[in-house]
């Protein structure tokens, strides 16, 4: 490692990898041991004996989801640079799939209002930015209602801007520029399941392509996050 390895983004990057992998080790044998006391010595536990053993093993596994995302975060630079003519519509339909589960619980209606154009992107990296907007659209939308997702896009001078909004809880002003942070999670929403790196990673992934991500939200009607894509020939 040269002298000033650290003050690059790249250099950030390689740190964060190698913390990461020494800190899976670990993560891995307290996992795999609880999950061994699970299977073999919950009878002889007593109930609370059972909950603590049961904390454990969420605090490991949701450890275990922030190291991988902090993982897919240094992935985004390398990958950016390897584009190709996509079809938003076929980003749209592999976010979908991807998110099969929890549209199967949640029924939303996800409607596309405008037609999808094709856009030189990385496709892989596109689909994780429409699966990380559709998916707070549908988990910060109240259980009791049906989620309402709505896709747009539209051309401007130097590219597109696309847009995805819901009709779920809303962000309050003051915290809209937070919930880009990374880690950052609404206090009263621990029960919604989350790293609090999605919005990280698809800042990451528009700043990657030379784009900008912003939100438009009122707290109680619904939120709205728009990100432009220029294109380099137009
Ligand atoms: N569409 C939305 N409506 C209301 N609040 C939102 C919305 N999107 C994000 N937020 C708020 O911003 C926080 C950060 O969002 P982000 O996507 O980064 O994390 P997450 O969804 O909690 O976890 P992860 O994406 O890692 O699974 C959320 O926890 C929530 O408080
Ligand atoms: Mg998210």
């Amino acid at each position: 490692l040269s002298k000033n390895w650290i003050v690059n983004q790249e250099g950030i990057d390689k740190l964060i990898q190698s913390l990461v992998h020494e800190l899976k080790a670990p993560l891995v044998t307290i996992f795999g041991f609880s999950l061994a006391l699970q299977e073999d010595y919950a009878l002889q536990l007593n109930k609370q004996g059972v909950s603590f053993l049961e904390s454990i093993n969420r605090s490991a596994r949701n450890l275990d989801d922030k190291l991988m995302g902090l993982i897919e975060l240094t992935e985004v630079s390398r990958q950016s640079k390897n584009q190709e003519l996509t079809d938003f519509k076929e980003v749209l339909q592999d976010a979908c799939h991807m998110l099969k589960s929890m549209i199967e619980k949640r029924n939303p209606q996800i409607i596309t209002i405008t037609d999808l154009p094709k856009v030189t992107c990385n496709k892989n990296l596109m689909v994780k930015v429409m699966v990380n907007l559709i998916s707070n659209g549908i988990k910060f939308t109240p259980q009791e209602r049906q989620p309402i997702i709505n896709v747009g896009c539209k051309p401007q001078s130097k590219g597109y801007q696309f847009w995805v909004s819901d009709q779920g809880i809303g962000i309050a002003l003051r915290l809209q520029k937070k919930v880009f942070e990374l880690f950052y999670r609404a206090k009263e929403l621990q029960k919604v399941a989350g790293s609090g790196l999605g919005l990280t990673l698809v800042q990451r992934i528009i700043q990657a392509h030379n784009g900008k991500l912003k939100v438009e939200s009122t707290p109680g009607i619904g939120s709205c996050f728009y990100f432009t894509l220029p294109t380099l020939y137009k």
